[in-house]
């Protein structure tokens, strides 16, 4: 049995809790497979908001298994505070939640080295979200890393020691002054740890190949957006891990030929938050209005998300990277009310039109070329069945169908589980 893929087509936030929690009802199992708690994924039903950060976004089906993949980061306070989160709803999660002793472990000196790294920067900060996600893979990468697996060892606090130790004299080494105090820290770690071990610790590439023999359903869910991918985004303002298609191969252990639908998420605008180029993004009332209606803060961070009208260029390169079968259109209920709505159909690069993402986006080469549409008045919220679409708004999904040669499968009009039409 294939597996299938749900990922973010721009720089995060696209929507992607919602849609995996959606889309449950038809998998056995969802499993993460990179990222960690920098991602914030959102769900509501009921009336009631959860935000997700490293369990997976299946996890409130009764009987869905939940797993966090070998190509995750774990931070154990940070998902003590998230088991915490699912304590209130009687969510049996230790027979949910499986993760891999492959995924590596975010240390408290991880998150401080993320701090001094940005500080460090000055005006070229990347706009982390502090989580220690960068340092955590370059461990992982460099070779020095912390494991799940490796709380199962005796000595695992000394192993632990030796690399808080070396962090400590790399943070030192940085002209800023960080203030920390390791023991209260690290008091947290443990403790959270303990909690972390009551979990089950599985080989996740076993799990995964046993599961495909058994034709059972997976959906593997993405964090952050294919613009943030550490090879193919906007480097350096990315983030640390393959957000593409390919990170679901390494991340879980999934052969390449054993990939199904790819599900490819994207507002019907675009947002960004942290730094970095982002060639349509609005500094003018337009901007401040979809920030305003599409309630486009953080849901980690909290801090504002940037806005701007969609770009079919950077939508067309983040499909074709990661082999998307189907879209989902988010957020559509945001656009009602303008008069007039843009899409990014190529950029004027250096004085020549280009129908392509280039190598630099940096906005002082960059301009975009919009086509307009008209507007449409109608609230979607309430709307039901795409027959009930505004023409205008018909035409605007039309229109991003041909244009990316994907079909739209899903449109989204709100943040409520219901609030989700088949197109
Ligand atoms: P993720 O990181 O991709 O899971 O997305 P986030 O949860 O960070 O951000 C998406 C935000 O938009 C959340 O606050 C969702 O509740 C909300 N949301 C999702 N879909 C829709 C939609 O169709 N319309 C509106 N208005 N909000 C939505
Ligand atoms: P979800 O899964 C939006 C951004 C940060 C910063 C850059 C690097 O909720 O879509 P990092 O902490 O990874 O070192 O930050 O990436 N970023 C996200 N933006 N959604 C996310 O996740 C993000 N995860 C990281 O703002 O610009
Ligand atoms: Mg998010």
């Amino acid at each position: 049995m294939a597996v299938d893929l749900l990922l973010g087509l721009q720089w995060g936030d696209e929507g992607k809790g919602k849609i995996v929690d959606v889309l449950t009802t038809d998998y056995d199992i969802i499993a993460r497979f990179q990222g960690g708690p920098n991602a914030g994924h959102t769900l509501e039903f009921d009336g009631i908001k959860h935000v997700l950060r490293t369990i997976p976004s299946g996890i409130f089906h009764p009987n869905s298994i939940n797993m966090v993949g070998n190509g995750v980061v774990i931070d154990p306070v940070v998902f003590k505070q998230e088991l915490e989160g699912l304590d209130k709803f009687n969510i049996d999660y230790k027979s949910k939640i499986l993760l891999s002793r492959k995924a590596h472990v975010i240390l408290p000196t991880h998150r401080l080295l993320d701090a001094a790294s940005e500080a460090s920067k000055g005006k070229a900060k990347i706009g982390s979200t502090l989580k220690g996600i960068g340092p955590t893979y370059m461990d992982k990468t460099g070779r020095n890393g912390f494991r799940i697996g490796d709380f199962e060892l005796d000595n695992w606090k000394e192993k632990y020691r030796k690399l808080a130790d070396k962090h400590e004299k790399m943070i030192s080494h940085y002209d800023i002054d960080i203030q920390y105090n390791l023991e209260e820290l690290e008091e947290e770690f443990f403790e959270s740890v303990e909690v972390l071990k009551t979990l089950q610790f599985i080989d996740s590439e076993n799990y995964m190949h046993q599961a495909q023999k058994e034709n059972k359903n997976i959906l593997a869910e993405g964090a952050q957006g294919s613009l943030l991918d550490i090879d193919f985004g906007t480097y350096p303002f990315v983030t640390s891990s393959t957000t593409t298609a390919a990170g679901a191969c390494t991340g879980l252990g999934v052969a390449p030929n054993k990939i199904g639908e790819v599900f490819g998420i994207f507002k019907a605008y675009t947002t960004r938050v942290g730094n970095g180029p982002f060639p349509t993004e609005l500094f003018d009332e337009v901007g401040m209005r979809m920030a305003k209606v599409g309630n486009e803060f953080g849901a980690v961070t909290k801090r504002p998300r940037r806005c701007g009208w969609l770009d079919l260029i950077a939508l067309q390169y983040s499909v074709n990277i990661n082999g998307v079968t189907q879209l989902c259109m988010m957020k559509s209920d945001v656009l009602s009310g303008f008069d007039k709505i843009k899409v990014c159909v190529g950029y004027e690069y250096n004085g020549e039109k280009i129908e392509h993402l280039p190598y630099s986006l940096e906005q002082e080469n960059i301009k975009p070329i919009y086509k307009e549409f008209k507007g449409w008045q109608e609230d979607l919220t309430q709307m039901t069945d795409a027959s009930e679409f505004p023409e205008n708004f018909k035409k605007y999904i039309d229109f991003i169908e041909e244009f990316i040669g994907i079909p739209v499968k899903i449109v989204s009009v709100g943040p409520d589980r219901k609030q989700t039409i088949a197109y």
